[in-house]
């Protein structure tokens, strides 16, 4: 037990000298003799709102790594409140990851509990854990409990979005909806909708990196503390046993928390993430994966935004679990989890306690519900569109395009009664990719002209190169890769092009003889649309950021470092 953080504290020389007596702040003679020293990644912080409880859900893990035996250290990590940072959490992900990922290989740890919740914390816990590949274990921060406003639910995220277009179509008052405000959030926790941080939480489960049946505890429920103890005691035992992220993230694992993916109708941008942490892996697994594995598993859950529940129903319901029973023949049975055990061996005791928010298999919410993975000559190398969110009507269209080149150009012209659309037109958006804004924002939804708003219209075809928030509905097309920035044909595009999209088919094109399409260069306007930053982060990034086709890494972030530091710091 114990053997790595040895290294800095056993024997008798200075250094072992410095590095235990500088932790000699309450921590006893005992607490170096080999015992594992368990990191807390805890990503708790009064700017991420979502995460701001989790210091106490730490101290909870902190009693069960003493009472099995084992030293607890709280790690402060880089954390991203998604609304609150700009211009986007997803330009920093990949920094949490890299900068968690160093602080765990450079201290003195046997093993690792993850503490996250909003959208890009447990990914970039993930993709960390995965590349030091210590004994490591996800407790979810959990939902939040649900808002009513006017006597209805209130889904975090979705209903902004519903009530702000009701306030641009002129159906809602803005006094209204600023009176919605303080009942959107109603407790401690992440988006009560299958948003982006629900649907990783419960991805994370079906990986195998959360004891089976904790995900989806609402944040406030007495139970995500006692889960959070138990967690305690397992990393240690983890350590014991030598568990680590590689013997639990498989490729049977990626698929299993596809099928899961599809089954709950989760957000979009599980695809970059499982394929970001799948790279850190050197796990063979591509966009095309999510198609062939997702596409035929029925939507069997019943939450917002595509659907009516919010995720305290979800756990009540009988959580992931209950789910997964009812698909148990997609799985892979010899996917472990955290406890050792395979996660079907959790499924015999699952129950499906409310049929309206679970279905059971024979009578599943969509036959088909998994990502489509779209191919044709605006996206030659991948784009996805969630056919469980968007209008069924839609997904077989030709409109002429309306094109915007940026984000910015959008908001200035969305609203101009002037602008030359209608309710068959393409809303094209390009610069928004992870090279071209930088960061790959959750801009794709775009939102709908206010003319078209007011004359009923509650759905387009939009494609972009962006992403879109996991709590957002429409028929959306978006992650198109290459994007725009790096010269994808999206750049090519011109308002009055007819785009035909047919999701049956799997294709996306832009309707023009192939010679006329081939003699295309971009405009000045659209190169200048895209970042150029001078310096830091940003520069990095742009630099090296992969597409999202392969999850929007940087390049030299693939893989694994592991956790061995052979130099000593004095
Ligand atoms: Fe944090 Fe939605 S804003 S989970
Ligand atoms: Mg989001």
């Amino acid at each position: 037990m114990g053997q790595r953080s040895a290294q800095w504290y056993s024997g008798t020389d200075r250094n072992a000298y410095i590095h235990r007596a500088w932790m000699r702040r309450g921590l006893p003679t005992h607490a170096f003799d080999g015992r594992p020293h368990i990191a807390i990644a805890n990503t708790a912080s009064d700017l991420t709102p979502c995460n701001a409880h989790l210091n106490e859900v730490a101290e909870s893990v902190k009693q069960g790594v003493y009472e099995a035996g084992g030293i607890p250290l709280n790690l402060p990590v880089v954390s991203l409140g998604e609304t609150q940072v700009r211009p986007t959490a997803m330009l920093w992900r990949n920094m949490a990851a890299m900068a968690t990922e160093e602080m765990l290989r450079a201290n003195p740890i046997d093993g690792v509990v993850l503490l996250g919740g909003c959208d890009k914390t447990i990914p970039a816990l993930l993709m960390a854990a995965a590349s030091v590949d210590l004994p490591a274990v996800v407790v979810p921060g959990g939902p939040m409990i649900t808002g009513t406003f006017r006597g209805v639910a209130l889904g975090c995220g979705t209903d902004v979005w519903k009530l702000s277009e009701e306030v641009r179509a002129g159906t809602l008052s803005e006094q209204q909806f600023l009176r919605s405000e303080s009942s959107m959030i109603r407790s401690r926790g992440h988006c009560n909708t299958m948003g982006t941080a629900s649907t990783m939480a419960l991805l994370a489960e079906a990986l195998g990196v959360i004891i089976p049946g904790v995900a989806g505890t609402p944040a406030p429920d007495s139970r995500l503390l006692e889960s959070a103890h138990d967690t305690g005691r397992l990393a240690v035992e983890m350590v014991s046993a030598e568990r680590r992220p590689s013997d639990l993230l498989t490729r049977g694992s990626f698929l299993n928390a596809i099928v899961a993916l599809a089954a709950i109708g989760g957000s979009t941008n599980a695809v970059v993430h499982l394929l970001a942490i799948a790279g850190r892996l050197g796990i063979e697994l591509t966009q095309d994966d999510f198609d062939r594995t997702g596409a035929n598993v029925p939507l069997l859950v019943d939450l917002q935004p595509a659907g009516r529940f919010l995720m305290d129903d979800l756990h009540r319901a009988g959580g992931l679990l209950a789910v997964l029973r009812e698909v148990r023949d997609l799985l892979d049975p010899d996917a472990l989890t955290v406890t050792g055990r395979p996660l079907v061996d959790y499924l015999d005791g699952a129950q499906i306690w409310d049929p309206e928010v679970i279905r059971v298999r024979e009578e599943p919410l969509l036959p088909q519900a998994g990502i489509a993975v779209l191919y044709g000559n605006l996206a030659p190398s991948g784009a996805i569109i969630k056919p469980a969110a968007a209008s069924p009507r839609l997904l077989t269209h030709r409109g002429r395009a309306v094109v915007f080149e940026s984000i910015e150009d959008l908001h200035a012209r969305i609203d101009d009664p002037d602008l030359d659309v209608d309710a068959d037109s393409v809303l094209v958006l390009r610069g928004c990719g992870p090279r071209g804004y930088p960061g790959m924002p959750e801009v794709a939804n775009l939102p709908l002209p206010a003319k078209l708003l007011r004359a009923g219209v509650r759905d387009m075809v939009r494609v972009c190169d962006g992403r879109m928030s996991g709590t957002a509905y429409g028929t959306v097309v978006l992650h198109v890769t290459p994007e725009a920035a790096v010269g994808g044909p999206l750049a090519l595009v011109r308002t009055g092009d007819v785009i035909v999209l047919d999701v049956a088919a799997r294709r996306l094109d832009v309707d023009l003889p192939a010679e006329e399409w081939a003699l295309r260069t971009p405009a000045p306007e659209t190169v200048r649309a895209y970042a150029e930053p001078a310096r830091g982060w940003e520069r990095l990034y742009v630099n090296t950021v992969q597409q999202a086709n392969t999850g929007a890494d940087l390049d030299f972030l693939l893989g694994s470092s592991g956790h061995q530091v052979a130099r000593e710091s004095h």
